[in-house]
């Protein structure tokens, strides 16, 4: 029996007796110190456990959730993406159509805490063990103008809050016994606006603005076992995004561009990877294209 046999995991090397001694002997130091570091090499491979991603907000497929979703499976992670809305456009996806055994997207209303608790324990049957690496919050109602009509205000309001605040704790308390000690990571997607507010985004404002204290919150309580951290993308064209990108808009921005899904997905990533990000937590990130870096007065 090999070695890797007798740790318990997926064979790739062949068994000892199929290298027949003479054939050991006759190795040159070279060859073996080379053989040596193949079998090393062989054993990381074998230990290394494929990461597991859960994310919410997936529904849309040129979305913020959607891209994550795409850049995790990617990077060779598994993915659960969760929505309150039948996800769209699975089938034309050419990234979820290659890596099909590896991702699902399931329903689930982040207002709703026993739908949270099934969506999770079905994204853990689909791991196939207990574990989660890294979570995204990242559903909420990503249009900020609050309504008009004072009789409607009231319930605006709350609902900013219940979905793009109060969902994320309840998504991310369902998800802690989970979490990986030392490998995981929760990535809040809040925004610009908690930092900067535009007149009557009363709502969306305070719910994003929450997700600091949320984020820094958990950063401390889930110590040594689970980093935390909250980015805040300023415009990212999305079908969420409320306004048209005009040459002005670009123009505002210090990159001559307004955001893609695909920028706030790859800061997520790198969140999300221990290797890389190991040392971040409590953090929070701007990611604006420079926006909010310019000081401006009216002329
Ligand atoms: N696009 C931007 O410019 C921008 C800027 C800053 C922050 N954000 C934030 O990024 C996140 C993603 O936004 P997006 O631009 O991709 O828009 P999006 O509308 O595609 O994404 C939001 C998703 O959340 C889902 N959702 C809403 N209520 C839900 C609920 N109760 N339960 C489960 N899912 C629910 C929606 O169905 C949708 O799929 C949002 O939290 C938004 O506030 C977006």
């Amino acid at each position: 029996m090999s070695v890797l046999h007798s740790v318990g995991q997926r064979i790739y090397s062949q068994p000892s007796s199929l290298h027949p001694p003479s054939l050991v002997r006759h190795r040159t130091p070279a060859q073996s110190r080379q053989g040596a570091r193949l079998r090393r090499s062989a054993v990381v491979h074998v230990c290394a456990q494929q990461k597991t991603l859960i994310v919410s907000g997936t529904g849309n497929s040129e979305g913020i959730g959607r891209a994550a979703v795409r850049v995790f499976l990617e990077a060779g992670w598994k993915a659960v993406g969760l929505d309150v809305k039948d996800p769209e456009g699975e089938e034309d996806d050419e990234v979820l159509q290659a890596h099909k055994d590896s991702y699902k997207l399931l329903k689930a209303d982040m207002t709703d805490s026993d739908q949270i608790s099934d969506a999770v324990a079905q994204a853990l049957d689909f791991f196939g063990e207990k574990r989660v690496n890294c979570l995204v919050n990242n559903a909420g109602i990503a249009s900020p103008a609050m309504p008009k009509e004072k009789k409607e205000r009231k319930g605006a309001f709350e609902a900013y809050i219940q979905t793009n605040l109060t969902g994320a704790f309840l998504l991310s308390e369902e998800c802690t016994p989970y979490f990986a000690k030392g490998d995981s990571s929760i990535i809040h997607v809040s925004s610009i606006h908690a930092e900067f507010a535009d007149p009557d985004t009363h709502g969306y404002t305070c719910a994003k603005a929450g997700m600091r204290g949320l984020s820094r919150c958990q950063a401390v309580t889930l110590d040594k076992r689970t980093r935390v951290n909250v980015i805040f993308p300023g415009y990212i064209d999305t079908p969420g995004a409320s306004e048209e990108v005009t040459k002005e808009m670009r123009d505002w921005h210090l990159t001559g561009r307004v955001g893609s899904n695909k920028d706030i997905a790859e800061a997520c990533l790198f969140l999300g990877d221990e290797q890389r990000s190991g040392f971040i937590t409590g953090a929070e990130l701007m990611i604006d294209g420079g926006v909010s870096a310019k000081l401006f007065y009216p002329q």
